[in-house]
């Protein structure tokens, strides 16, 4: 009898690994996961260890096969996804990483972008890369690591010498994508969508950009080859001896947020989802069309096929909301996140408190470096559910925020919002997200879409699924949320948002 055969998805995330397996309907039939230590070594600074990440990875990937009792050959092949931005450099010889990630959070590179806007540079970066100059993309932190590196880690590099090492081809530049197939199957790779977010790649010439290699001092002989998202020729496969035990095609690779918008099955133009994690990322597929923002939206890669033009996205990409809810929690405000909707549900409004959570600074449509997590509007009467239920409204307020400019650049009227990610177990937060910005909110059955997403690229890229028409067909729906809010009230609690952000803007100093 021969075995049935799934595609397993490593998904590495800003707080955690996670290995996902499914079968031909999309369903999960195993799954593991598991944190990694958040390193802050100076206010503003996050830092993740490389090594943990790889132990972690394969120690996921054992349990999910494990705990389902599936072997590892019954895997037609393996498709990653990754937190995106988030930078490394290794050493070719040792494998070794020279130095802990620096995480797309990390604002220890402000002043870097601060010189490029002051040096009128950042027209030039948001036409080539589609981006907005900012410490979240890659290029400052490989600057950085370049220059800064701990020679120690190295064992044999001053830091001196990692620049003409790099230069040489012994150092090695890549995003966790490229470090975990680098790790899986030897090979230095990256995909286009994880290319998209270096700030060092042209999105319309589809390549390095040799101008900005030059700008941030990034040789090109420590990049990795970027390649489709699906790929038919394979980015290699593990090793036998290796250890999985089993010879297993890595054949799909997105950074996490188009694999959500690949795993919710937004193929055509128009398609749009939110992903509320750590941060909330907002992608709307705009076809082989790269559509430049007017409205603070960046413009990035959706994905590519093997032999197939790429398709582009416009994206809204909000730094803080899940991580509010981790706040709460930090603050023991709430004991675990289930608690903030219940918390949120006792009362029937704020009361006028507005929480505006840019801990790391404001990304779209906002962009401001120097922003700073607020709270506004409280009294002697102000309780704790007024703030956990203002820290929940921030939520669907920044995602109207970027609704409201997606609209704009697009033309498009959005009819409805595929949800995903974590916070989307909460029914409060889903029914506030579709009164907030009007719009049906559309959650799917498996909502582990960024796992699917990446699923999908590798099993499209081997076989395992002949079209996307037959994922389509996998995309069933768990529940709607209709707006049900009155618009007039709806607008009002917007614009006192928009006056708290304000009052948050610009706060930080050196
Ligand atoms: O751009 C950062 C994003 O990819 C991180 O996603 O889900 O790991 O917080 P997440």
């Amino acid at each position: 009898m021969t075995q049935e055969t799934y595609v397993g998805a490593i998904d590495q995330g800003t707080t955690g690994t996670r290995f996902m397996v499914f079968d031909h309907g999309g369903q999960v039939v195993a799954n593991s996961y598991e944190t990694h230590e958040q390193i802050y070594p100076e206010p503003g600074w996050v830092e993740h260890d490389p090594v943990e990440i790889w132990e972690n990875t394969k120690s996921v990937v054992r349990a999910a096969l494990e705990d389902a009792g599936l072997t590892a050959d019954q895997l037609a092949a393996i498709g990653v996804t990754n937190q995106r931005e988030t930078t490394l450099l290794w050493d070719r010889d040792t494998g070794k990483p020279v130095h802990n990630a620096i995480v797309w959070q990390d604002r220890r590179t402000t002043d870097r972008v601060e010189e490029l806007e002051a040096q009128g540079k950042v027209e030039e970066i948001r036409a080539k890369t589609g981006l907005e100059a900012d410490a979240y993309f890659s290029a400052t932190k490989a600057e950085w690591l370049l220059d800064n590196a701990d020679p120690i880690k190295t064992q044999r590099a001053r830091p001196a010498d990692l620049k003409s090492r790099a230069a040489e081809g012994e150092i090695m530049f890549g995003t966790i994508d490229s470090w975990l197939i680098y790790n899986l199957t030897g090979n230095h790779i990256t995909d286009v969508t994880n290319a998209s977010r270096t700030m060092l790649f042209d999105i319309h010439e589809m390549d390095w950009d040799d101008d900005l290699l030059r700008e941030f001092d990034v040789p090109e002989e420590c990049l990795p080859e970027v390649r489709p998202s699906s790929d038919e020729d394979y980015y290699g496969a593990t090793d036998p001896d290796g250890f999985l035990g089993a010879e297993i095609p890595v054949a799909g690779a997105l950074g996490d947020q188009q694999a959500a918008l690949f795993g919710q099955t937004c193929f055509d133009a128009g398609d749009a989802k939110n992903t509320y994690g750590t941060g909330s990322f907002f992608l709307m597929n705009t076809g082989n069309e790269a559509v430049d923002s007017d409205h603070g939206l960046l413009t990035t890669v959706g994905f590519q096929r093997s032999g197939e033009p790429v398709q582009y996205a416009l994206e809204g990409a909000i730094f803080v909301t899940g991580a509010a809810i981790e706040w709460l929690e930090d603050m023991t405000l709430i004991e675990d996140a289930a608690e903030s909707e219940t918390l949120a549900r006792s009362v029937d409004s704020t009361d006028g408190v507005y929480v505006v959570p840019a801990f790391t600074g404001l990304g779209a449509p906002h962009w401001d470096q120097r922003a700073r997590g607020t709270i506004v509007g409280m009294t002697r009467g102000t309780r704790r559910e007024h703030v956990v239920r203002a820290t929940l409204e921030s939520i669907a307020y920044q995602t109207r925020d970027v609704a409201e400019a997606m609209v704009a650049d697009s033309d498009i009227e959005m009819e409805s919002l595929k949800v995903d990610g974590g916070a989307v177990k909460n029914n409060f937060l889903c029914q506030l997200q579709a009164d907030i910005i009007g719009t049906e909110i559309a959650r799917p059955e498996v909502d582990e879409t960024t796992a699917l997403g990446s699923a999908y690229a590798a099993g499209l890229a081997v076989g395992y699924w002949d079209d996307p028409e037959e994922l389509r067909d996998n995309w069933r729906v768990d529940r709607e949320f209709e707006p049900d809010m009155n618009r007039d009230e709806a607008d009002e609690m917007y614009d006192r948002w928009a006056d708290a952000v304000e009052r948050a803007t610009d706060w930080a100093r050196d």
